[in-house]
């Protein structure tokens, strides 16, 4: 098995809980949902709607049947983005959205004729909440927000920004694919209308698994049409959560095991995974730097990270330390862009990327060691002309 460093694509290895819950309901259960009325299906309707409560209790959502099912945050996104937004109307985004934000709205903007404004941040990735506040115009519609980048970890400040939002009456949309699970969410307190989080990252479920937790009175379209076990004679999409927003057969295997592993993450408690995550990343910011050449992006503080460290070797590609630790040390990490340009320009690494590592919480202060080692050898290596 290799060091597995690429957490923040997608965490790696599942609780065997999660596999064997899968397995279990696709063995003994396996019908579909909200679409019979025998025992199976009435089962599958009820872990379904679990899974629903779970999450509602992780992040303090009031209405189970305001969490609609996606197949991944990105989709979640392309929801609200395209649900809300109408012609001619302004939302503000951070400067460091994934392309999961950015292309929809880009999209919009090309066919919609929306206007984009993007919140400065510092070269780290700090956001000033005011400077939210100084983009609202008359037609602001959204604000969209990612609660960390998932190229320099930096944690924005979404409660702050959620207020603000509150008091323009505009609401607040946040990409939780770097923190649901890694770091804790209320949507009360957070003053969050939209969680977008997505199943299979720190939230340890499969993939093919995310959703929207709705904490607001909306009137968001839905992003498709079509079947959805009842009300059949309606040509158009049923209203009520969550039918308005769900249709077609769900990912029912992979809901279950989603509900699986949010208890498995419950049993633990958010604050003592977050404590143990941010324990290695203090560790892997110090260690990196004993690396002769490299360069690491984002802040040094931990406490304004989440478990997503960037950085650069010498003049080396990023391509090619990622290859060189993928073939000679058995290490996975990321290089590139990260799906992320704008992050990007804000650490001026556009043209070059970085490597990325993802920690999660079954990593150990050892893989750290261990990249460590392997980053020292191809540091020498490069310095050698051995590596180019
Ligand atoms: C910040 C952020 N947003 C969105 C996404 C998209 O996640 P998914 O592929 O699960 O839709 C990712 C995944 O890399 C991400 O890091």
């Amino acid at each position: 098995m290799p060091i597995y460093l690429d957490n923040a694509s997608t965490s790696y290895p599942k609780p065997n809980v999660v596999i064997d819950t899968m397995a279990s309901y696709m063995k003994k259960i396996g019908a579909t949902a909200g679409r019979g009325a025998y025992k199976n299906a009435k089962e599958t309707d009820n872990l379904l709607f679990n899974c629903r409560k779970i999450i509602c209790k992780l992040f303090n959502g009031s209405d189970p049947n305001k969490v609609i099912f996606t197949s991944n945050i990105t989709e979640s996104l392309n929801l609200v983005i395209n649900g809300l937004l109408k012609s001619g109307d302004h939302v503000i985004v951070s400067s460091l959205e994934h392309n999961a934000v950015r292309r929809p709205l880009k999209t919009l903007e090309r066919d919609k004729k929306i206007q984009i404004s993007i919140t400065p941040c510092t070269t780290t990735g700090i956001t000033v909440p005011a400077d939210v506040e100084k983009l609202i115009r008359p037609n602001t519609k959204l604000i969209v927000f990612t609660h960390a980048s998932n190229v320099i970890g930096t944690i924005q400040p979404i409660r702050e920004i959620g207020k603000i939002a509150k008091n323009h009456k505009i609401p607040l949309l946040v990409d939780s694919a770097q923190t649901a699970g890694a770091y804790p969410i209320d949507v009360v307190k957070d003053n969050i209308d939209y969680l977008a989080f997505t199943g299979h990252k720190s939230l340890l479920g499969p993939t093919g698994t995310g959703g929207l937790l709705i904490n607001c009175d909306t009137h968001m379209s839905p992003l498709k049409s079509g079947g959805t076990g009842g009300d059949s004679k309606n040509p158009y999409q049923p209203e009520g959560f969550p039918t308005k927003y769900e249709t077609g057969t769900p990912n029912t295997a992979g809901i279950v095991g989603l509900g699986e592993s949010l208890n498995y993450l419950s049993s633990i408690g958010i604050d003592k995974i977050r404590k143990k995550e941010e324990e290695l990343v203090d560790y892997a910011l110090k260690r990196l730097l004993e690396v002769e050449g490299i360069k690491i992006y984002g802040p040094r503080d931990t406490k304004k990270i989440v478990g997503v460290i960037s950085f650069n070797l010498s003049n080396l590609s990023v391509e090619e330390i990622a290859r060189e630790l993928d073939s000679k040390y058995d290490i996975a990490v990321r290089a590139g862009l990260h799906c992320a340009p704008t992050a990007h320009t804000v650490i001026d690494t556009l043209d070059r990327g970085t490597v990325r590592i993802g920690i999660g919480y079954f990593n150990k202060k050892k893989d750290i060691d261990i990249l460590v080692k392997a980053l020292k050898s191809i540091s020498i290596e490069a310095s050698k002309g051995k590596i180019s």
